[in-house]
Order: C-alpha cells, then sequence, then structure tokens
C-alpha cells in the first residue's frame, strides 16, 4: 500500500473517530473504569476505586498539574494533549500492579508520563522510559511539562523515531511491566510498536494503548496473543497471563 493511500486512509479512521467520541458517554465509561480494569487486573473492584479515590486526593499532583495545564492552555498550544482521565485508568493500573519498569512512546506534554511517574512515587520506586521524536511539543514548552517536579527523577526521555530507537531500548531495559503506545497511531506503526514491545512484557504485564477505537487492531492484537482486555474511554489496557512466558516464541 502507498503511504498516500495509508494516509488517506488514516484521515477518515480519525475523522470518524471524532464523530464517535462525540456519542461516547465519557461519564459512563469513567464510572465503570474499576468494574472493567476488574476483569483484567488482579485486583477487586474496591481496591481499584480506592485508587481512584487516593488519586483524586492526590493534591500535590492536582496542584502542579493544574498550574501547567493552564499554562498550555493559555499558550494556546494544548491540541493532541492526552485527557487527563484516561491518564487516571493508566495511574490506576501502575498502582495496582505496583509497576515498577515502563516504557512509553509519544510524550507531548506527557500526560499519560505524569499519571504513571505520580503512581510510581506512591508506589516508592520505578522508571518510566519515554520516546518522542526530536524537536519538541509546540509553544515555549519541553517534552514532558506535565510531569510534576516531585516525580522528574524516575523519568528518562529518549529522543528518535519509535521505530529506530524502541528495539535497543527494550533490549537494555531488560523486562517490562508496562509498555504504552501513543505515538503514530497509523496502524503499521502501531502494529509495529506492539509486536516489538509484547515479548518483552513480563507475565502479568500489561500492553497500554491510547486511541484503541481508531481500528480493531487492539482488539485482534490482543486476541490473538492470548491477553485479557478492556478499553476505558481511549485507553486500551491489556494483560499477558501469568502462564505465559515474556518472548512466546
Ligand atoms: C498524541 S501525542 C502524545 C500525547 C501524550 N502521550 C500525552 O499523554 O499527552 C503523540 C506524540 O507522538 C510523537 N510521535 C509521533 N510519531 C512518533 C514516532 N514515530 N516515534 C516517536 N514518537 C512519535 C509525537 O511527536 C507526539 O509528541
Amino acid at each position: 500500500m502507498t503511504s498516500t493511500l495509508r494516509d488517506a486512509i488514516y484521515a477518515l479512521r480519525t475523522a470518524r473517530l471524532g464523530l464517535e467520541r462525540r456519542r461516547l458517554d465519557y461519564g459512563a465509561e469513567t464510572r465503570e473504569r474499576a468494574e472493567r480494569l476488574a476483569a483484567v487486573l488482579p485486583a477487586s473492584v474496591a481496591e481499584l476505586r480506592g485508587y481512584e479515590r487516593e488519586y483524586d486526593d492526590l493534591e500535590w499532583f492536582h496542584d502542579s498539574y493544574a498550574d501547567r495545564v493552564a499554562e498550555i492552555h493559555d499558550a494556546g498550544v494544548a491540541t493532541d494533549t492526552t485527557h487527563w482521565r484516561d491518564g487516571v485508568t493508566l495511574y490506576v493500573v501502575c498502582r495496582a500492579l505496583e509497576v515498577e519498569t515502563a516504557v512509553e512512546t509519544g510524550v507531548l506534554f506527557g500526560s499519560f508520563d505524569a499519571h504513571v511517574l505520580a503512581a510510581m512515587a506512591e508506589n516508592g520506586g520505578g522508571t518510566l522510559h519515554a520516546v518522542d521524536l526530536p524537536g519538541g511539543p509546540p509553544g515555549p514548552f519541553e517534552y514532558g511539562h506535565l510531569i510534576p517536579d516531585r516525580c522528574r527523577d524516575r523519568w528518562r526521555l529518549h529522543r528518535g523515531d519509535a521505530r529506530e530507537v524502541l528495539p535497543e531500548l527494550l533490549e537494555r531495559v531488560g523486562p517490562l511491566d508496562l509498555f504504552l503506545h501513543d505515538s503514530d497511531h497509523r496502524l503499521p506503526h502501531m502494529r509495529f510498536e506492539y509486536e516489538t514491545a509484547r515479548p518483552r512484557l513480563e507475565p502479568g504485564g500489561v500492553l497500554a494503548s491510547h486511541d484503541v477505537r481508531l481500528s480493531g487492531l487492539f482488539d485482534r492484537f490482543t486476541d490473538a496473543n492470548g491477553l485479557q482486555s478492556c478499553v476505558v474511554c481511549d485507553t486500551g489496557i491489556a494483560r499477558v497471563p501469568l502462564g505465559l512466558s515474556a518472548d512466546p516464541d
């Protein structure tokens, strides 16, 4: 398939997702977060709701996050920032699994990064390796502007195309508790990231992906690889069963 045709299909999918999002009841999705995650994670609904409440009460995080969101909005460049409700899903996952080693692609202002790192701070350990293209986000900001100072020392930024950076990075970092995709959502790239990360996940580890409603790829991939999965708002969460080895080959 030519790249022009691929780009046209991606543009159509993005437009369709925009329409679907208008119909999606995000309030109901958010209220069902704990039930949906409980079907995938080794935690009860009550425990997961406890992490949601803990997040609500995380004053040190909200004070910093709100200030930085305001700075980005004031500069008029907030497009494409991942919504905090998806960040909360990652916060809950990282608390429930006590995630220590995580790799993420697609940083921009770092909404997901901030939430994963906040959970690591509450866990008392962990490192998030984040990959984004050379350059930076729009406006007078650096990648990861939303990350509170308190958890920056757990964050390692790797600049480059995920296609080039990921294979060596994953080899170096070792078995992963979490891989999170939020970079280029065109299907060949998403498939590349899922396929590259899957063998690096620990048994019990999580493959998470933003914008899974763009196509059926996340569902097809998780089914084909025997991963239990759920979708909350715009984020897919899939877990490698404990019985499966890190590398299915
Ligand atoms: C939707 S934004 C990410 C939003 C972010 N995760 C958040 O929580 O706000 C997509 C990001 O992916 C990056 N990106 C796109 N293609 C990439 C690639 N091939 N490799 C690495 N990063 C890529 C872009 O530079 C952009 O910063």
